[in-house]
């Protein structure tokens, strides 16, 4: 049981004793009779339950109330749709613009809506199908959505959706350490307990799995496992870097990376998830895997004071085991500094939040026509994120040409033998992987693609 202090709606709540793993959700609407915050689908796909939640540095972000504990908002400040209007009932310009642009007609996905458009609004983003793509609408259709966020773009921020939380809400609470230090040594007593970063997976374990988690320590108090640093050797990731942060980032060094995390998740979700957790939790179809290992990443990996640092594929052992020690965590990647080629393709059934069928990197590295260096890893087409290291053979030291490519395509079949389910069958992987080699290289020669289009 934990102690926990933030701002709701603007006033300052304390709560004494609460589960670790309630949800901000099931509380809202249980506790405290704030049931403008929907819940869907309970897993963060559908953004019924967006809540705005502001943190020390005055930044608000999107996030799913379903799967936020509560002791993720400890020391932040927390609006629900119920505080998007004014005190006196004044309408904000994003609602006043969803009733003149007709954006709601069962109205069920509107709160969640309403708060991300408050968000977008607060922050002066404009690109709204990617503000909006974690938002659900069933009825209305998207078209006069969008006409609203963009009716409201120029009107001025209401002065209630400041926000800051004061500084004195924020004590320490012992399950959450402040840094990887007391992490560390916390763990190092604590193996068994459950590590929660973003909980975009914990969260899951508890709303649909319904497991009961006795002991957890929360990362997001851990200032430097939140930090980057950029230098002229390495780019260096905390473990706690959400990937809205990481996506920031990628833009400056590797775009290709960025544009990739524009179709993770949503922006709720990429406000939660972290990088560390991305890593961590050992998917074969997690999406930063890939990129990270075709940029050659180093993990760093810490156990009470000492830290060892391996290559990021050799992390993954295979399905469901990794190179992790009990008492040990993630806690920084390094990525070394280097010209951009990088290439990365998501294929997934959805353009925007959907979990990849394959998910491809390329790092191919062409001197004087010829292939000097190759670093090419997939998601989705084995137990764990691996590389294609044949395919990688057949191209280095030869000609970048069509003829090589084709040659080294036939090598997939020896790196991967893929599995068929839900999302693609085993043949369709392999000819997706194959061909993604293939556009690389097009793309090289001039000629574009889009997933977006349809070409005849
Ligand atoms: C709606 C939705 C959409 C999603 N879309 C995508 C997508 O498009 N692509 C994709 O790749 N993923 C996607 N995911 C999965 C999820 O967002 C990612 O796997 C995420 O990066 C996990 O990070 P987290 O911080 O939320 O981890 P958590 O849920 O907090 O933890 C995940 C696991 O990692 C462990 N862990 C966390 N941090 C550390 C650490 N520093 N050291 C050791 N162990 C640690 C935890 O104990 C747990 O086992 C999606 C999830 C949801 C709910
Ligand atoms: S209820 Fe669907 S995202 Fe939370
Ligand atoms: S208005 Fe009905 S789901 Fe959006």
């Amino acid at each position: 049981m934990v102690d926990i202090a933030f701002l709701l709606n603007g006033d300052a709540v304390r709560l004494a004793d609460t589960s670790p793993t309630r949800t901000l959700l099931d509380w809202l609407r249980e506790e405290r009779g704030l049931t403008g915050t929907k819940e869907g689908c309970n897993e963060g796909d559908c953004g019924a339950c967006t809540v705005m939640v502001t943190g020390s540095d005055g930044k608000s972000r999107a996030l799913n109330a379903c799967i936020l504990f509560l002791p993720q908002l400890h020391g932040k400040s927390v609006r629900t749709v119920e505080g998007i209007a004014g005190p006196k009932g004044q309408l904000h310009p994003v609602q006043e613009a969803m009733v003149t642009h007709h954006g709601s007609q069962c109205g069920f996905c509107t709160p969640g809506f309403v708060v991300s458009m408050a968000v977008a609004h607060k922050s002066g983003a404009s690109n709204f199908d990617d503000q909006l793509a974690g938002n659900l609408c069933r009825c209305t259709g998207y078209a006069p959505i969008i006409r609203a966020a963009e009716a409201a773009q120029g009107a001025p921020v209401p002065d209630w959706m400041e926000d800051t939380p004061p500084a004195d809400l924020a004590s320490p609470q012992p399950f959450a350490p402040q840094s990887s230090d007391e992490l560390a040594a916390w763990y190092l007593e604590n193996p068994d307990a459950t590590l929660i970063a973003g909980a975009t997976d914990v969260g899951l374990w508890v709303t649909k799995s319904l497991r009961n988690l006795d002991k957890v320590a929360f990362l997001n108090q851990c200032a430097d496992l939140a930090r980057i640093s950029v230098t002229s050797k390495e780019i260096r990731i905390g473990a706690g870097v959400t990937m809205t942060d990481v996506e920031t980032l990628m833009q400056d060094h590797h775009p290709a990376f960025a544009e990739m995390i524009r179709r993770y998740g949503s922006v709720q979700v990429r406000n939660a998830a972290t990088i560390g957790g991305n890593i961590a939790n050992g998917s074969p179809i997690g999406d930063g895997p890939p990129a990270l290992i075709a940029l050659g990443a180093r993990l760093i990996l810490r156990k009470g004071r000492d830290r060892r640092e391996i290559a990021l594929e050799d992390f993954f052992i295979e399905y469901g085991k990794q190179d992790r020690a009990a008492g040990e965590f993630v806690e920084a990647i390094s990525i070394p500094r280097q010209a951009d080629t990088l290439k990365v393709y998501k294929l997934s059934k959805r353009f925007d939040q959907d979990i990849s069928a394959v998910c491809g990197a390329f790092n191919v590295i062409v001197e004087d026509d010829k292939i000097t260096g190759a670093r090419i890893a997939f998601g989705g087409m084995a137990g764990t994120p691996k590389r294609a290291s044949h395919v990688e053979a057949a191209l280095i030291g030869h000609a970048w040409s069509q003829a090589t490519i084709e040659s080294a395509m036939t090598h997939m079949r020896e790196d991967f033998d893929p599995m068929t389910d839900m999302r693609a069958s085993a043949d369709y992987r392999m000819v997706a992987a194959e061909n993604m080699l293939m556009r690389c290289f097009l793309e090289e020669q001039g000629q574009t693609v889009s997933v977006l289009q349809v070409q005849s």
